[in-house]
């Protein structure tokens, strides 16, 4: 699979909430070569601080070679990035990762829990692609608050499957956690959840499609120095005893493969 370091002018700038936002980026190599579920490392600073790329889910891309990405500001890194403006560059390195595998023959719940929203923009929008029928898909996310949810909805609601939303607080959308909702759907067995948030959020989705008996698929984080298998740094234990590699493993996986604490 081919990467790339590419100098990607920021073209759009949104401010979802105070502290979530959207770049959409020109960024014709990755774009053309990214899958669902992938993720860039991104140079935050001109200088030396922070040294380090920082990982983000490709949140969709564009035939015409833009890419998004959508974060929430949490330290220096994404500090930096939020002030990046329009007509300036960034370095992205990518796609790098395995993404999720695409069932076009079953049906799929996927799932989103706060910034794990990111990457699933980009998988329903292909998923709509592939398949003949989404009739029977879902897409299930949700946030603390309405400011995490609202912004999003109209891209979900536009792929055309059942988009069900949720906050913990009931101000947008259903009441509780999108692990809750998940049970009241009377998915059939032969449903795919794909899904990404929280790590105490996806072990719940584990234990539920474990009990059920249907697959999950999970994207999930870990601390990254360089985003391509040479530094361990994203080690997480797998359940046969190895460790795997986030980066280049993941950032998908069956959740039955990992250790869930
Ligand atoms: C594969 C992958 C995809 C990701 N996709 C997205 C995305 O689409 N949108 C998004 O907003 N974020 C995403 N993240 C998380 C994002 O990489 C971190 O928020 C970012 O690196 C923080 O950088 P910073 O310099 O702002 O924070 P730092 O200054 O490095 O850290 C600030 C604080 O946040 C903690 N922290 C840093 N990284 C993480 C993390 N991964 N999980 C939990 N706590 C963390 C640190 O321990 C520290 O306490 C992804 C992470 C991975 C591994
Ligand atoms: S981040 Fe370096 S090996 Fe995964």
């Amino acid at each position: 699979m081919s990467q790339y370091q590419e100098n990607a002018t920021i073209i759009r700038y949104e401010q979802l909430s105070e502290a979530n936002i959207r770049l959409t980026l020109q960024s014709d190599a990755i774009a053309g070569a990214a899958r669902p579920g992938q993720f860039v490392m991104i140079k935050t600073a001109t200088g030396k601080d922070p040294m380090l790329r920082r990982p983000f889910s490709i949140h969709q891309t564009s035939s015409t070679g833009r890419l998004q990405i959508l974060f929430k500001i949490i330290g220096r890194g994404t500090n930096l990035l939020a002030h990046c403006r329009i007509g300036e560059t960034l370095s992205l390195f990518g796609p790098l990762g395995h993404g999720f595998d695409i069932h076009t023959e079953r049906p799929a719940c996927i799932v989103g829990g706060g910034m794990g929203i990111a990457p699933m923009l980009f998988l329903a929008k292909r998923m709509s692609r592939l398949k003949k029928d989404t009739a029977g898909d879902t897409i299930l996310f949700g946030g603390r608050t309405q400011m995490e949810v609202e912004p999003l909805v109209r891209d979900f609601q536009q792929i055309g499957m059942r988009c069900i939303t949720a906050t913990d607080d009931g101000s947008y959308g259903r009441e509780g956690f999108v692990t809750e909702i998940i049970q009241k759907l009377k998915l059939p067995q032969e449903t795919v959840i794909y899904a990404c948030g929280p790590e105490a959020m996806l072990k719940q989705l584990h234990i539920y499609t474990q009990v059920k008996k249907m697959e999950c698929q999970v994207s999930v984080e870990s601390v990254m120095a360089c985003g391509m298998g040479a530094c361990l740094g994203c080690n997480i234990p797998a359940h046969d005893g190895h460790y795997v590699h986030v980066c280049y493993e993941g950032p998908v996986f069956h959740a039955k493969e990992l250790v869930w604490k």
